[in-house]
């Protein structure tokens, strides 16, 4: 017993060291799925088998752009108003009380409800859990870092956006991850705009978490968006030889992930809860964006 206390101690220093401080976050107990009132119009995955999404990247028109800008409005008006709620003693559960409701109060389906058989209306990946986070019981402790990814179906689109949030006091190494997080999302942005090749993402975000000591998880790319939660192009946001130009009219997300350590990652046997192998933290910020005629306009602002 003393040996192996003696062995925890020294791998908790060493982890401490090369990650920082905080507590690595395990599966708990959840709530049922929320349910959605009959006036709000659902997505079609939930109600038929063959959900569509265009074969290659769509060049949209007026009208769905217009349509683009006000689902992406209500996704993001919903997580600009999280701040306040995320706050040490909260449960991600209550985070998806509050989502689901803010949705339904805005006319919105969350599109994430029953999509493929996720069972919650948002997405809470907490430190070491990567992606797709189910909410659950687990009190938020000061000190996490906590992404939060909104999506809502709206007047027939989606819109999708996430933010890395921190609870009470977090440490130096998080919140240079959360920045550095939030730098590499900026800067891919900025580079987008009409006959840019996707891949120009990936180098760039790639780049700037490199020379910041940090490493980009390859497995989890951004995605065109519309009537369809999910449809070409693919955007990787590390070094990658996805073909393709942006075109003015396009719309899709960049939401890269990063860590301070290992990029491979584990599914638990929930199906969906994705952790670092390490246990090291992961940040990740999410943006929906158009191509126009000079460059990109966020329309998850
Ligand atoms: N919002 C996520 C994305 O950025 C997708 C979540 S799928 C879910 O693409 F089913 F987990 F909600
Ligand atoms: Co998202
Ligand atoms: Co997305």
């Amino acid at each position: 017993m003393a040996s192996l206390l003696k062995n925890f101690g020294k791998f908790w220093r060493t982890n401490i060291k090369k990650f920082g401080v905080y507590e690595k976050v395990l599966p708990h107990y959840t709530t049922p799925s929320r349910t959605v009132p009959e006036h709000i119009e659902r997505p079609d995955y939930i109600v038929k088998q063959n959900p569509y999404a265009p074969k290659t990247p769509e060049v949209k028109n007026d009208v769905q752009i217009a349509g683009m800008k006000e689902s992406c409005a209500v996704a993001s008006s919903i997580l600009n108003k999280l701040h306040p709620y995320i706050k040490p003693g909260a449960t991600t559960d209550d985070i998806d009380e509050l989502v689901h409701n803010f949705s339904i109060e805005a006319d919105a389906y969350p599109s994430p409800l029953h999509y493929k058989g996720f069972p919650k209306s948002v997405c809470t990946s907490v430190n070491n859990v990567a992606v797709h986070g189910i909410p659950d019981l687990r009190p938020l402790l000061s000190g996490d870092i906590i992404n939060v990814d909104i999506t809502v179906y709206y007047k027939g689109y989606h819109g999708d956006c996430s933010k890395t949030f921190l609870v009470g006091d977090v440490d130096d190494r998080g919140l240079q991850l959360v920045n550095v997080t939030e730098e590499c999302l900026d800067q891919a942005i900025k580079l987008c705009g009409p006959d840019v090749p996707f891949c120009e993402i990936g180098f760039r975000i790639y780049q700037h978490a490199k020379t910041n000591g940090l490493s980009v998880l390859p497995a989890f790319v951004g995605h065109g968006i519309g009537s369809y939660f999910h449809g070409p192009p693919e955007i990787h946001h590390t070094l990658n030889r996805y073909p393709g130009l942006m075109k003015p009219g396009m719309t899709f997300t960049i939401e890269p992930v990063l860590s301070h350590g290992s990029v491979h990652t584990v599914m638990l046997d929930d199906g969906w809860t994705i952790i670092t192998e390490d246990g090291s933290r992961t940040a990740q910020v999410e943006h929906t964006v158009l191509i126009t005629e000079n460059g990109a306009e966020i329309l998850t602002k």
